[in-house]
């Protein structure tokens, strides 16, 4: 069978015959028939604006890869630190690569002073330490002026390994200064994962962190890495098609990610437990949600159309961390809401299954974070995702500047009215 696509311009009667490669063709070829003809796909529903190898997602089978590694194998026998190398690099690193890795970010957590006391310090008592993160992370850049040298050898690296060590040096700032705490400094002697939740939680000399706890941050870290082209991700790509320097970039990619339909989930799905508050209230809740009153949080998916791997092993997880924090009482519903939405032919009909917010909410509560806090959760293992797929489009010469067409349905042309002579 051919591996083409012939397109006939039914109205002209000039056809295009186009090949068809991993299921993908070009759409330029369009032009071929008439170069003013667009195609309309609101919300990319059926474009693929970039080639990349980074992660691979298979959604109908609920299949998710880093660089070809099935993302159990990972989150069973990997670290964060070694799939941040992973997804970067393209391949895992051997014992010296990832020895010296592990140095270069450890060493780079350290933000300077005026990060705290000037920016940090001028934010309202009360702010969201999302919006907090968001524009921290913008600032940050402003501290290297040669970020903006994103073509000199060696210079993006440094930027890269710059944002991956200190995100969680800042997302535990922000929180600290919303609950009043004095800052905690990284301690280079901890892993990634225990150093983060050391500079959140520490209150005394004789804190420490369960390493269980370690075990199941790094494990979210890993699970919340990247997931190909989502709507952070087209944000990252888009502004770095425009050649900014990476910290902008991520600032829009972490905006991105603060929505409600996308990393702001999590928070989302929490509250609606809470506002769900027992057992007995899920059968109308999910009748309410039926009608049309908002959504189920944490449920569905644009890709997957099967359960999302990610929520698979993050419920299994959840029972390692209440082994150690006690039960969220949250759980129960959560679970109840699953069996009733999963045997509803609303939910059935449409392929909504939970996703990776649906269950990671009540872990994130379990380890003593505030509701507010989940989404920056999210964006400091993404941090890796962005910067991978910042350096792919770099790199792609078939990438120009991102610039959309449009279906222009305003008015047509017509002439000034004087004030006076409006109705
Ligand atoms: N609860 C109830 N109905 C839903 C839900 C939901 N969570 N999600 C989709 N639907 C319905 C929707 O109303 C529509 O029904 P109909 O065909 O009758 O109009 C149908 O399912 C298709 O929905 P859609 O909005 O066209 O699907 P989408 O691919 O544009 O949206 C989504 C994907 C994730 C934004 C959406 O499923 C949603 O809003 N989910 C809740 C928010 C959420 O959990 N977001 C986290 C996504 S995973 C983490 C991440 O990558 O950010």
């Amino acid at each position: 069978m051919a591996e083409t696509i012939t397109i006939i311009d039914d109205r002209t009667g000039k056809k295009v015959t186009v090949p068809i490669r991993d299921g993908v063709f070009a759409s330029t070829a369009l032009r071929e028939l008439d170069p003013d003809l667009r195609m309309y796909d609101p919300a990319f529903l059926s474009t693929a604006a970039c080639a990349s190898s980074v992660t691979y997602i298979d959604g109908e089978k609920g299949i998710l890869r880093y660089r070809g590694y099935p993302i159990e194998q990972l989150a069973e026998k990997s670290t964060y630190l070694e799939v941040a190398y992973l997804l970067l690099n393209g391949e895992l690193p051997n014992a010296e690569q990832l020895k010296k890795w592990t140095y270069d970010v450890t060493h780079h957590t350290m933000i300077h002073e005026n990060m705290r006391k000037r920016f940090v310090d001028g934010f309202h008592y009360d702010a969201h330490p999302m919006g907090m993160f968001i524009s921290a992370i913008a600032a940050l850049g402003t501290f290297y002026p040669e970020s903006k040298e994103i073509f000199t050898p060696g210079a993006l690296d440094k930027q890269v390994l710059r944002l991956i060590a200190k995100v969680p040096t800042i997302a535990a700032m922000c929180y600290r200064f919303s609950m009043g705490l004095q800052f905690v400094s990284p301690n280079n002697s901890m892993s990634y994962s225990e150093n983060f939740l050391n500079m959140m939680f520490r209150l005394g000399d004789d804190h420490t962190v369960d390493p269980r706890l370690t075990k199941a941050m790094d494990l979210l870290f890993i699970l919340h890495a990247d997931h190909e082209q989502n709507c952070g991700t087209t944000a990252m790509r888009v502004v770095a098609s425009s050649h900014a320097d990476p910290f902008s970039a991520m600032s829009a990619a972490s905006s991105a990610l603060y929505g409600p339909l996308h990393g702001g989930a999590n928070e989302a799905a929490i509250n609606m437990l809470h506002e769900i508050g027992s057992i007995d209230n899920v059968e109308s809740f999910i009748k309410s949600v039926k009608a049309g009153n908002g959504r189920l949080q944490g449920f569905g998916h644009r890709v997957y159309k099967n359960y999302d791997p990610r929520a698979a092993i993050i419920k299994k997880a959840a029972h390692d961390v209440f082994d150690v924090t006690g039960k969220n009482p949250m759980l129960d519903i959560a679970l109840k809401l699953e069996e009733v939405a999963l045997s509803d032919d609303y939910f059935i009909s449409r392929k909504l299954y939970p996703n990776v917010d649906f269950y990671s909410g009540l872990i994130y509560q379990a380890l003593g974070f505030p509701i507010d806090m989940f989404t920056v959760l999210f964006a400091i293992p993404r941090t890796v995702g962005w910067l991978s797929h910042y350096n792919e489009l770099l790199k792609d010469d078939a990438q120009k500047i991102s610039r959309p067409r449009q279906w222009y349905t305003g008015v047509d042309q017509r002439d000034y009215v004087a004030i006076n002579k409006r109705q």
